[in-house]
């Protein structure tokens, strides 16, 4: 008998590459999710189109149709109950989500920032981990409150920066460790493992609290 997947909405701006490993995840039966609804603020975003080559539903709402954040937040608190998503999580999304969106669904929305939060938030992290010179950086899960790459964190990937590394590389090497924990940490919510206590995250029986380098992960 198959067992129930969590209904999920991803919303996405871009290439959404993201979007692909959880896609894969899903397919290879490693992720007990199933993808309900993706949402993009962008009509143009190459996302769209993995969506339409597997059979993905998808609706763009983008933040200029509305008259104010209030009012776009509406129609994404809409389109994800309609959807029956328990859990939305933000892809490559590059629009600030409403706050009235966020209390909607509180400790219900995740992301991921390509840098070890809180260092370098914002655009261009790994440019700016380059930039700054540091020799670790990686990536954050982290759930969302309205403060912009800040809120609990779920999981981080540490990743090196090696000595003929450009701002380019290092990002493509970050990203492969997106592409592990992003659809890891989904599967944590499929198991029911993950809760907020006192401000921060708990996974029941993790491994590890931070994903490290080369780990030995528990499906992934
Ligand atoms: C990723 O680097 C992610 O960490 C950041 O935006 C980028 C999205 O890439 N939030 P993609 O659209 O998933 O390829």
């Amino acid at each position: 008998m198959e067992g129930r997947k969590l209904p999920i909405a991803v919303f996405v701006s871009g290439r959404g590459t993201n979007l692909q490993s959880i896609i894969d995840a899903i397919e290879s039966g490693k992720l007990d999710a199933e993808i309900k609804l993706v949402v993009s603020n962008r009509s143009k975003a190459y996302a769209l189109k993995r969506c339409e080559k597997h059979g993905i539903p998808y609706e763009v709402i983008p933040s200029k149709r509305f008259k104010t954040p209030q009012e776009w937040g509406e129609a994404l608190i809409e389109a994800v109950k309609r959807s029956g998503a328990e859990l939305v999580v933000l892809a490559g999304f590059m629009k600030i989500v409403p706050p009235n969106f966020i209390e909607a669904f509180e400790n219900r929305i995740i992301n991921i920032h390509p840098s070890l939060l809180p260092a370098f938030k914002g655009l261009d992290a790994q440019g700016q981990a380059f930039d700054y010179g540091v020799t670790l950086t990686g990536c954050t899960v982290h759930l969302v409150i309205p403060e912009l790459d800040s809120g609990p964190v779920i999981a981080q990937a540490v990743v090196p920066v090696l000595p003929n590394d450009t701002a380019e590389t290092l990002a493509k090497r970050i990203l492969e460790h997106e592409h592990r924990i992003y659809p890891q940490v989904i599967q944590w919510f499929a198991e029911g493992r993950v809760r907020v206590d006192n401000g921060k995250v708990v996974v029941l029986g993790a491994k590890y609290g931070t994903l490290p380098f080369n780990p030995q992960l528990e499906r992934f």
